[in-house]
Formats: C-alpha cells, structure tokens, sequence
C-alpha cells in the first residue's frame, strides 16, 4: 500500500521570521494527522531555522531545488550535500523552474541522480503547459518527461521517489485539473512510463502526487481517486486553515 504523501511548496515567500510564525500554526494540526507522510518545503534561507522547529515532531522538510554538482564554482547555487545536512526531500523539475530558469529534460535528470545518490527523496515535477494540452499533446508531453527525467537511474525502490503530475495550466491558477482527468494521466502515461524504466513493482509502489490549484475545498476529489496519492500543494500550503484540512483529507 502507498502511503499519502502531502507536500507544501512555499515557493519564494516567507522570511525566516515569517516562516517560524507559519511552522507553529501549523506543527499542532499536522502532527496529529496519522498514516500521511507530511513534507514543508520553504525557502533555502529559513531551511535552518525551520528544521530546528520540526525537530522531534512527524514533519519532514524538503527544499525546492538544488544543483547537480557536489560542489564548485557555481555561484548562486546549493549543493546535494547542503540540503541533505537539513533536508530529507526536494522537489526537482518544478514547472516554474522549467519556464523562468531554463531547466529542461536533462538537467532535471542530472539533478534526480544527484538526489539519488545523497539519499534525498526527490519529489519529480512533470506536466504539460496549456499550449500541449489544448493540442492534445499531454501524453506525449508527460511520458517524455518522466522517461527523460528519470533515464540512466539503476534499480530503485519505489518509496525512494515521488512524482508530482502538474499541469502547467492548473499552478496557482484556481483552474484545477478534474480528479478523474489527472488520475488516467497518472493511471495510463505515468505508472506506465514508470514501469518501463523500473519494473512493475516501482510503479505500484511508487507515489504519484497530483498538484495545481489543491484547496481545502476539492482535496477529497483527488484524494478519492485511486492512482493518485496525495499532492503538491502551493498557493494553499501558506494558509493554516487550508493545509491541514488538506493533510486531513489524505489521510485514509
Ligand atoms: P498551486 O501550486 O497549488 O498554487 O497551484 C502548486 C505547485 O506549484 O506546486
């Protein structure tokens, strides 16, 4: 059984002293929500000081990118080893990523094999743009990237990697996918592509999240269908009163 897997992506808001204020509204909700792998992913900057916060409690922290190299002239970046001193996951291939800072197929391979190799859980963003999915070219679109985006990768376990199917047009734009759309993306491209590369047991036991405009309100419409097992939250993951219902609602 896959256990449901919710993330927070803060994108770039809060500054540490807005980031320690938003952990401690939210610790208390989360931490006594069972059976649900629960994940903060802020900022670089606050990593430090909201892993001191999540110590001792069942809230894992993640960041939001990182490079590929274990170290180097590279200014402006962090390195594997840099998050994983904090962190136990990080989300790579994001789709604002891919459109503002020029990430491609490859790169984000490069970056899934860096996390591989540093024990970091990656959590893997795949999606098409609203271009691709008006000319019907989400399948093609989504299996390209999870065929590239997870190439050269030698046996896994299926625990060790999440995906996160993201339509571009559905991030932070209120216009969410329906739950039985995403699912046959994730059910019929996804798992399968997944196979192809690792085997069926990976893809059965493989976490497939789904993410784009995820509230409080249609959380259940996802969580109900039965290849998708949680979400990579946004907008919503700033927000109390929206997260931790969201994180209740995973919960089977
Ligand atoms: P959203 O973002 O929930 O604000 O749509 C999702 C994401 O970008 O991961």
């Amino acid at each position: 059984m896959r256990k449901p897997f919710i993330a927070g992506n803060w994108k770039m808001f809060k500054t540490v002293a807005e980031a320690r204020h938003l952990v401690s509204e939210l610790v208390p909700g989360l931490q006594a929500v069972n059976g649900v792998e629960k994940v903060l992913c802020p900022p670089f900057t606050t990593l430090l000081a909201v892993s001191a916060l999540l110590e001792g409690t069942n809230i894992g922290l993640g960041a939001q990118n990182m490079h590929w190299e274990s170290s180097g002239a590279f200014t402006g970046e962090i390195a594997p080893a840099m998050v994983a001193e904090l962190c136990h996951y990080v989300i790579l291939g994001h789709s604002e990523r891919r459109t503002y800072f020029g990430e491609t197929d490859a790169t984000v391979n490069k970056k899934v094999r860096a996390a591989i190799t540093h024990n970091l859980i990656p959590i893997v963003c795949v999606g098409e743009t609203l271009n691709e999915y008006e000319a019907g070219r989400t399948e093609e679109v989504v299996y390209r990237q999870v065929k590239l985006g997870f190439a050269e990768i030698g046996p896994i376990d299926g625990d060790t990697v999440v995906v996160a199917y993201e339509p571009v047009w559905a991030i932070g734009t209120g216009k969410a996918a329906t739950g039985s759309g995403a699912n046959s993306v994730i059910a019929d491209v996804i798992r399968p592509a997944i196979k192809e590369l690792f085997g069926e047991q990976v893809a059965l036991a493989m976490r497939v999240l789904y993410g784009g405009s995820v509230k409080a309100e249609n959380a259940k419409e996802f969580f109900s269908q039965p290849d998708i097992d949680g979400a990579l939250v946004g907008g919503a993951s700033l927000k109390p009163g929206e997260f931790i219902p969201i994180t209740q609602a995973a919960a089977k």
